[in-house]
């Protein structure tokens, strides 16, 4: 009886069903198939991996403004739905710079929505900023988020989640009744049969992960040609993700000790109490790794694809992917947008 099929289980795909759910389709209509699933971890499998902040680095079109502040403003009914924090979503107080000011089109936007909004004062900016924010943003605890998520869309609500790996399009329509396909694969779209698109590429990125039970807020300095960030973790034993790197086209999953030093060098210059209220010395080797880890943005030239699509018969493909750095941030507008979409289609057949 399985309507609308959901393909992919990364933090889109999640969000795509949860989003559906909304619309007023019924559980027992959706099923959710994915390669990789909530526990699992993969460089082909993207959204363990990431810092898990809301931030402000997005870019400045109405679509691309209107899918964080929807994703912002959402993620305090997602939390209550998940139980609480603890399901690996939580409040923390962030620290934005840039070497550039914004544009004022995403200021206002940022100032509309954003809770206990500040500008800093020019002279407490640091080194080589142009502009600075505070504000209260959400961090993800991101492995343990997408399990809760699982669960509450597989056991709360009834959503039937299944492992398999698909190499056609076609494969998603896993039974007659199946009208729609949403295709929420992330960076699988650069790969698979049907309508493999080439535009699909990632922008890899390294993270350093410490302990750091000291620091409550996030930081973060995005420059034209560098990324600097500090994300504390929620609930996961004081993890302090520090970063990072934006190398576009770049597949490797492998780690480097030159990026690890870059980024905690980085990362403690523009955030000096990392080291100097760190417990186990005010020196960089005294710093606790817990990790290293390099994870696959999926990005795409021309921005994401979220787009319906006939395939024969009169069968839909709904496509939701490329959100590159920001699917925890914007993801759940993204999924309202494919879900709006599989649903007007869908009344029309
Ligand atoms: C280092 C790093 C830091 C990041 N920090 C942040 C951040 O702070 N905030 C933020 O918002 N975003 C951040 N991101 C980006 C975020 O991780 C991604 O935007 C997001 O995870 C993309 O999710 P997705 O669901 O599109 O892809 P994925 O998580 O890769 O999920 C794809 C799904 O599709 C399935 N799939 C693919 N191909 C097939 C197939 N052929 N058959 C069956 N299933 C298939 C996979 O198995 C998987 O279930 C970061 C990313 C990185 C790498
Ligand atoms: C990840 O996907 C690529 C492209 O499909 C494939 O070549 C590679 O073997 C996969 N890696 C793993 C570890 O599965
Ligand atoms: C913080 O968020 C931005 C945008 O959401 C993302 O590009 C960046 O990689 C994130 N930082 C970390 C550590 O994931
Ligand atoms: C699409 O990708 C599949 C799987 O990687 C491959 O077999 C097929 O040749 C590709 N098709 C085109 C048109 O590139
Ligand atoms: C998703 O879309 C991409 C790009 O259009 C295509 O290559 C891929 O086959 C689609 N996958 C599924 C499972 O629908
Ligand atoms: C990927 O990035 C790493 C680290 O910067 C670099 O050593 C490697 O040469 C890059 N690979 C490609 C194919 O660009």
């Amino acid at each position: 009886m399985t309507k609308y099929v959901v393909v992919g289980a990364g933090i889109i795909g999640l969000y795509t069903a949860f989003n559906l759910l909304d619309k007023g389709v019924k559980a027992k209509d959706i099923t959710i198939v994915a390669q990789y699933l909530p526990g699992d971890e993969s460089i082909n499998y993207t959204s363990p991996y990431a810092g898990g902040n809301f931030s402000c680095i997005t870019g400045n079109d109405p679509e691309t403004l209107h899918f964080d502040k929807l994703t912002y403003l959402s993620l305090g009914r997602i939390q209550r739905a998940l139980g609480g924090p603890s399901c690996g979503l939580d409040r923390c107080t962030s620290y934005e710079h840039w070497e550039h000011k914004p544009p004022p089109v995403k200021i206002e936007s940022l100032k509309s929505y954003l809770d206990q909004y500040e500008e800093t004062p020019v002279e407490k900016l640091p080194a080589n900023c142009a502009y600075g924010i505070k504000f209260l943003s959400w961090s993800f605890n991101c492995p343990k988020f997408l399990s809760n998520f699982h669960d509450y869309l597989a056991f709360t609500r009834g959503v039937k989640i299944v492992r398999k790996t698909l190499t056609h399009i076609s494969q998603g329509f896993v039974s007659a009744e199946t009208k729609v396909v949403l295709n929420c694969t992330g960076l699988g779209s650069h790969k698979l049969g049907g309508v493999n698109d080439t535009k699909c590429y990632p922008t890899r990125g390294q993270v350093v992960v410490i302990k750091a039970p000291h620091i409550k807020e996030n930081v973060m300095f995005w420059g034209s040609d560098f990324a600097t960030y500090i994300i504390k973790r929620p609930y996961s034993n004081d993890q302090l993700i520090l970063g990072g790197f934006m190398e576009k086209d770049n597949w490797t999953a492998d780690t480097f000790g030159e990026q690890t030093k870059d980024i905690l060098r980085r990362t403690t210059t523009l955030f000096p109490k990392i080291l100097n209220e760190n417990s186990g010395g005010a020196n960089l080797k005294d710093v606790e790794i817990l990790r290293v880890v390099s994870g696959l943005r999926p990005s795409r030239h021309g921005g994401v694809r979220i787009e319906r699509e006939l395939i024969d018969e009169g069968k839909i493909v709904v496509h939701n992917y490329g959100a590159s750095g920001y699917g925890y941030q914007a993801g759940f507008g993204m999924g309202e947008k494919a879900a709006r979409l599989a649903i007007a289609k869908e009344t029309k057949i």
